[in-house]
């Protein structure tokens, strides 16, 4: 008989001893007015000190700073609470934190400055805690703000603490009915060895790109300039260094460069931090569905995946590094996608599929893309694709995530259908789910990304459990995390599936769900991995305005459900 279950493990697909999550705890995190309001926002970015164990989460919208002891992971404290003042300090967009040796121990934290033409943006430079008692002080009380550029949304620090990058993404915006698009730019703040020096800010500007002997051979290569004119004045040309748009920052293993996400503009670029310099823009290309499998409907009938003769822009959005046995430093990038629109403005990048008037030479995909079971519903590109004939439809998103090899600036591997078919597998009820309407049920919302970029996976962390490097990728929309490892035994860095988490329940509305502390990680934005001590993965998610704990253990997974329960029952 045990024979027996072990085939019939095998027949199930049962695997043994792979890396999951397990749920350590789970803290939602209260308004300005200190009540509990499902989707206010109250997380977006998160830094962990694991020195100390003190989480650090801002909330954009809410303009807070939450302080959070995770000293016993299963228990976590909020041990400070900070309101920003919108009209003087501005709104929160990121927090970062450095500790090295011969530095001062750092927090740093980003704002969008007041809602002026001006579009400044900052930074405050702040000391770390070091007990439950201490509260937020400016490393420099008489002189606090650090100008950076406009819309500071990411940065990250050197490991050695003696730099800061920031990616300044500049996006367009309409103030009192007049159009801007602020440049995107990166800011790279230099601090002095000598205690109490004022900081080098240097921001970079991509002007040099706007040349078209650097900017043609760029677009030939596939990047996006998707804004050429003012949507309100088409005598106003919008400059390819207005329209570029720094999203995600990572930094070299050796501290000489940073690798900046150009999620809008499908790109990614590469700034030399000695020299302050852009040195490359690198197209993030594209992917055939020929031979994968891909759900592009909301009116099919629940789960249709299937291949089509479309192709999909990367559009990477979080990007981190990880160091292989090879030596070589490689990125892995979440293939979010992103169609834009600007509010205030009649200007879209996309459209749905059978809006838009086809010239494809084949007439089965002819008729899919006025199909709405089919491509019909598929929000695609209404700019990529169209100048050539026959042409070709381009949805949003890798629906996945890549690795690059920064040494060739090659994707080396990426992960194909792989995410929406575990999701298929694992979480049906949820599969390509969104977290919109709070008065309906994840359930009644699953489905309702197909027609968008499906997983939608925009966040990630690497860390180490148990020898192994594991890799923790989140799905925006519908809350699940992915857990992948990369064995030191292929030359390439091949992730290999191990196991798919969503926490929370689905048998009640959002708003019900959070209520009863059930939602999960809804809408989730960032994710770091600690692998001081015990290893942590820590999930902050927007909607549920949660911060979700986990550890890692290896064990037999999917765990032993009633159902195969039965089978083996049944076979006995
Ligand atoms: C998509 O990729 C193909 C193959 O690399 C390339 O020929 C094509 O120009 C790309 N399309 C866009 C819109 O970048």
């Amino acid at each position: 008989m045990r024979v027996c279950l072990m085939v019939m493990s095998a027949l199930l697909g049962v695997v043994h001893g792979v890396v999951v999550l397990k749920e350590a705890s789970y803290l939602r995190l209260p308004n300005r007015n200190g009540q509990y309001v499902v989707n206010s926002r109250t997380a977006r970015e998160s830094a962990y000190d694991d020195t100390r164990s003190y989480l650090y989460v801002v909330g954009r919208d809410t303009a807070m700073l939450h302080v959070i002891s995770l000293a016993n992971p299963a228990d976590p404290q909020e041990v400070y609470t900070h309101n920003f003042d919108t009209a003087a300090d501005g709104r929160p967009l990121d927090v970062e934190l450095c500790r090295a040796s011969g530095v001062t121990p750092t927090l740093a934290i980003t704002f969008d400055g007041q809602d002026s033409v001006t579009f400044e943006g900052h930074l405050v430079l702040y000391n770390l805690f070091e007990s439950n008692t201490d509260t937020l002080t400016p490393l420099n009380p008489t002189d606090p703000r650090i100008i950076v550029g406009a819309h500071p949304d990411n940065m990250k620090f050197t490991s050695d603490c003696r730099r800061l990058v920031v990616s300044n993404e500049g996006e367009p915006r309409v103030v009192e009915g007049t159009f801007y698009d602020p440049e995107g730019t990166v800011s790279v703040i230099t601090f002095s060895t000598t205690p109490g020096a004022i900081p080098v800010v240097t921001t970079i500007d991509f002007k040099k790109f706007d040349d078209p002997n650097e900017l043609i051979p760029l677009l030939d290569q596939g990047v996006r300039y998707w804004l050429r004119r003012d949507p309100n004045d088409a005598t106003k040309i919008i400059q390819f260094s207005q329209n570029v748009e720094p999203e995600y920052v990572a930094i070299s293993p050796s501290n000489g460069f940073a690798y900046i996400t150009l999620q809008e503009n499908n790109a990614m670029a590469r700034v030399d931090l000695e020299n302050a310099v852009i040195t490359s823009i690198y197209p993030m290309g594209n992917k055939s569905w020929e031979s994968l499998s891909i759900d592009a409907s909301d009116r099919d009938n629940g789960i249709v995946m299937a291949s089509r003769k479309i192709r999909s822009l990367y559009q990477p959005d979080k990007v981190v590094f990880f160091t292989w046995t090879d030596n070589i430093p490689y990125l892995v990038t979440t293939d979010e996608g992103r169609p834009t629109n600007i509010p205030g403005v009649s200007f879209q990048d996309y459209s749905r599929a059978t809006s838009l008037t086809w010239n494809v030479d084949d007439s089965v995909l002819d008729s899919q893309l006025n199909s709405n079971p089919d491509l019909g519903r598929l929000y695609v590109s209404n700019v990529d694709g169209f100048d050539v004939t026959p042409n070709v439809p381009y949805a949003f998103g890798g629906r996945g995530f890549s690795i690059w090899n920064t040494q060739s600036m090659t994707r080396t591997w990426e992960s194909g259908d792989e995410l929406e078919r575990y999701s298929r597998q694992y979480y049906p009820d949820t599969f390509n789910g969104n977290c919109a309407s709070f008065s309906q049920t994840p359930v009644q919302e699953m489905d309702a990304r197909s027609t968008w970029m499906g997983p939608e996976p925009n966040s990630v962390a690497v860390g180490n459990f148990n020898g192994k490097s594991v890799m923790v990728i989140g799905s925006g929309r519908n809350g699940m995390l992915y857990v992948y490892s990369l064995q030191p035994t292929v030359n390439n860095p091949a992730p290999e599936f191990q196991s798919v988490h969503r926490a929370g329940a689905i048998d009640a509305t959002w708003q019900t769900l959070y209520a009863r502390e059930d939602m999960g990680d809804a809408i989730i934005s960032d994710i770091k991995f600690s692998s001081v001590g015990t290893p942590l993965v820590i999930v902050t998610s927007e909607a549920s305005g949660s911060i979700g704990v986990y550890t890692l253990a290896d064990e037999t997974w999917p765990p032993r459900t009633l159902d195969d329960h039965s089978l083996e029952d049944s076979q006995e």
